[in-house]
């Protein structure tokens, strides 16, 4: 059994493109587009070159050494935070507006929790010079107003989204709004391994680069291609799931996948899918999902923009399920403590994301001999005002 997507677009039970009529065309187009493109010699070459000199990759595999002697094992942290714009987004956008490029789209959307998709979109827009419009809660516009500010001086219209919570979920409502309107000329570039078949699969191709350097780089520093654990945050699942991708179905390594705990998983005021989800069906795919008893989605809660999602990949769904992956709540305090726990012991702020991540190791217990792999997603610029509103109050 492969934990990869199957023919039909499923995980296991979770998955699927379950989207109004008027999108059909445009999701059947993008099914039977993307496995071609992805595969042909020529989107390859300009997305190795691009990642390799725009992006700045391979990123780093550093080893934390007093991170380690904390933890008691052997630590290496791939540093997507070092990328060009921050974060691992960028490197599922360039794929995705090379795709659009060659489907002959010119106008692009998308949704932002944190804004580092944002932000990795508005990017590639400048770079191909293509239209490119942000949809955004109006609570993340506040609390992550960097970035917006950022879109905007790179050319994007950024359009708060005033329903809901005025959260991801809510961009995200607001997108597939503008994409049933403007099916024709518009590509919807998602932020991550959610919505309809083939997104989840087409962005965790995309970020699958993470786990193809990983092997490589563990080779060189290990001299062998495997870590005993592999750690990362999930909100959508786009990390996580880059970093997996090529372990996936290798069950010498153990997946940890943090997702946010919020206040705590029983206070009501929390993100944690996994732990509270039931199967329904959200942004085009069946998944788990923060509902309540008839089925209303609930509103999440996160201090982490980018985790605050009331939904989970269809993919990671599944790997909790079959039990492939631990998941684990990591509550905001927490990931709080973990994230100046980096800052002091390695001088590395992360995001606040992935500081949910770095939250997860306290509540595992490690071998000295064991090789850790935790993937810090983004760098912690876009948090400073946060971080530093709790440290003073
Ligand atoms: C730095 C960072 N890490 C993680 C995430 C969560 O997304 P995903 O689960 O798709 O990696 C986000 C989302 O905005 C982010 O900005």
């Amino acid at each position: 059994m492969s934990f990869l997507v199957n023919q039909d677009g499923y995980y296991g039970e979770f998955g699927g493109a379950y989207v109004p009529e008027i999108l059909h065309k445009c999701v059947e187009e993008l099914q039977n587009t993307y496995l071609k493109v992805l595969q042909s010699e020529d989107f390859k070459q300009e997305f190795d070159q691009l990642l390799r000199d725009y992006v700045g990759r391979p990123s780093p595999l550093y080893y934390a050494r007093r991170l380690s002697e904390k933890y008691g094992c052997k630590l290496y942290l791939k540093r997507e935070d070092l990328n060009h714009t921050g974060a691992h987004k960028i490197n599922n956008t360039i794929g995705q507006i090379l795709l659009a490029r060659r489907m002959g789209k010119h106008r692009i959307i998308a949704e932002t929790g944190a804004g580092q998709h944002g932000v990795a979109t508005a990017t590639v827009c400048a770079l191909m010079n293509m239209e490119c419009i942000v949809y955004m809660g109006k609570t993340d516009v506040e609390r992550q107003h960097i970035n917006v500010e950022k879109m905007k001086m790179l050319g994007a219209t950024v359009i708060p989204v005033t329903s809901g919570n005025m959260t991801l979920k809510d961009a995200t409502n607001e997108a597939i709004r503008d994409w049933c309107c403007h099916p024709a000329d518009t590509y919807y570039i998602i932020g991550s391994t959610v919505g309809p078949h083939p997104y989840p699969d087409m962005v965790a191709r995309l970020q699958s680069v993470i786990s193809e350097e990983i092997k490589k780089q563990l080779m060189e520093k290990e001299g062998r291609d495997c870590p005993d654990y592999l750690i990362a945050c999930v909100g959508g699942g786009s990390n996580a799931a880059g970093t997996i991708y090529h372990y996936i179905d290798d069950s010498r390594v153990q997946i940890v996948l943090a997702e946010a705990g919020g206040k705590g998983i029983d206070t009501g005021m929390t993100a944690a899918t996994i732990a509270l989800g039931k199967m329904g069906i959200i942004h085009g795919a069946r998944t788990y999902v923060i509902q309540n008893e008839d089925g209303q989605i609930e509103e999440p809660y996160s201090i982490s923009a980018g985790l605050d999602y009331p939904g989970i990949g269809p993919m990671h769904a599944n790997l909790a399920v079959q039990k492939r992956a631990i998941v684990l709540a990591v509550n905001d305090d927490e990931a709080i403590r973990a994230a100046y726990e980096l800052t002091k012991l390695e001088g590395i702020i992360p995001a606040l994301e992935s500081a949910h991540a770095l939250g997860a190791l306290e509540k595992l217990t490690f071998k000295p001999k064991d090789v850790v792999v935790l993937t810090v997603s983004g760098r912690g610029d876009k948090d400073i005002e946060t971080y530093l509103e709790l440290i003073n109050n």
